[in-house]
């Protein structure tokens, strides 16, 4: 019997592609190039399966493709707000991510940006490449302190709870969180963790604030100008979930004028675009999406990707169905 045809749309770890080339018919993208439209919709017209990533747009335009070879989209990723899930669903097609394998390392990413915006990281070092440092003096640079300080968390799952272990063990921060599908008590109970009825609650009462919803149509400006006001004077925003929850017109203008104290940003809406006024700013720590993007991480995705696919061409169910 012929292996199934795959093609994966970005290069991927190179451990991964190479049991990839063992077990399938397999196309990798050795150029890393990304695919446009129609390339994507080839790629569903062509393959048993495609592997798409998070910076990936499938649409419901890609989706519309015909005929239709594809069964199965086995994004590397967890995220899936970048695939239109309903045309997905309308031609049939299983779907499935990556969870778990990433959590650790987005959590770390977290409260790197936690810590970098708080003590001013990405700053001090610019202060120190541009050999503008004179010194140690006691007004140098203050920021704030982290240890015992509240983080509020927008979404409790596995993401933030990682975070809000790292934060409540490593720096005795409370933790207050909302999420309208709260975990279940075992899986909070060491965080010692206040459930706040509404983002709103959360808003008031945290020094700094974690978001770790989903992007996408349901919490598209989630944060904006007027959530913003309720945070406190002092208090710093981190955003490792998606750029499309928070309003950068909003942030900015929240960061500019002193509504906040500063961000940590991962993720950006339009991205890799990132507005340009973020980068006059220094009260703004920016990274490329980077929470996921270590060695070992990205292996661990990429073999999740195998897994599903190994299971999906076996004729089993999948093991992180989406659709
Ligand atoms: C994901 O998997 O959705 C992440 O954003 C990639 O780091």
């Amino acid at each position: 019997m012929s292996k199934p045809k795959i093609v994966v749309t970005r290069a991927w770890p190179k451990e991964v592609e190479a049991e990839l080339q063992r077990h399938y018919d397999v196309t990798l993208n050795t150029t890393d190039t990304p695919m446009s439209t129609a390339q994507l919709q080839d790629a569903l017209r062509q393959y048993d399966a495609v592997c798409p990533t998070v910076s990936d747009k499938i649409s419901a335009e890609v989706l519309g493709a015909r005929p239709l070879r594809a069964k199965i989209l086995g994004n590397f990723g967890v995220g899936f707000n970048h695939i239109d899930l309903d045309a997905a669903r309308a031609r049939g097609l299983t779907v499935t991510n990556t969870p778990e394998v990433l959590t650790d390392c987005t959590a770390d990413l977290a409260m790197t940006l936690l810590l970098m915006a708080a003590r001013r990281a990405g700053e001090g070092e610019r202060h120190v490449r541009t050999r503008a440092w004179t010194g140690w003096r006691p007004t140098h640079m203050i920021s704030t302190k982290v240890t015992g300080k509240t983080l509020g968390l927008i979404g409790m799952g596995r993401i933030a709870r990682a975070a809000a272990h790292r934060a409540h063990h490593g720096f005795g921060m409370k933790i207050i969180y909302f999420d309208p599908f709260p975990p279940p008590p075992e899986a909070i109970k060491d965080l010692n963790a206040t459930q706040c009825g509404g983002i709103e609650e959360v808003l008031k009462q945290a020094d700094f604030v974690s978001l770790h919803c989903p992007g996408g149509r349901e919490n598209y400006h989630l944060i904006n100008a007027e959530r913003l006001k309720m945070m406190k004077p002092e208090a710093i925003l981190i955003n490792t979930a998606r750029g499309d929850v928070v309003d950068d017109q909003a942030l900015i203008a929240a960061l500019k004028q002193g509504v906040i104290k500063a961000a940590g940003l991962d993720v950006y809406e339009g991205e890799p675009r990132v507005n340009e006024a973020y980068l006059a700013m220094e009260n703004v720590v920016l990274l490329p999406h980077l929470g996921s993007a270590t060695r070992e991480t990205r292996i661990a995705m990429g073999m999740r990707v195998f897994e599903n696919l190994q299971l999906f061409f076996a004729g089993k169910p999948v093991r992180d169905k989406v659709v």
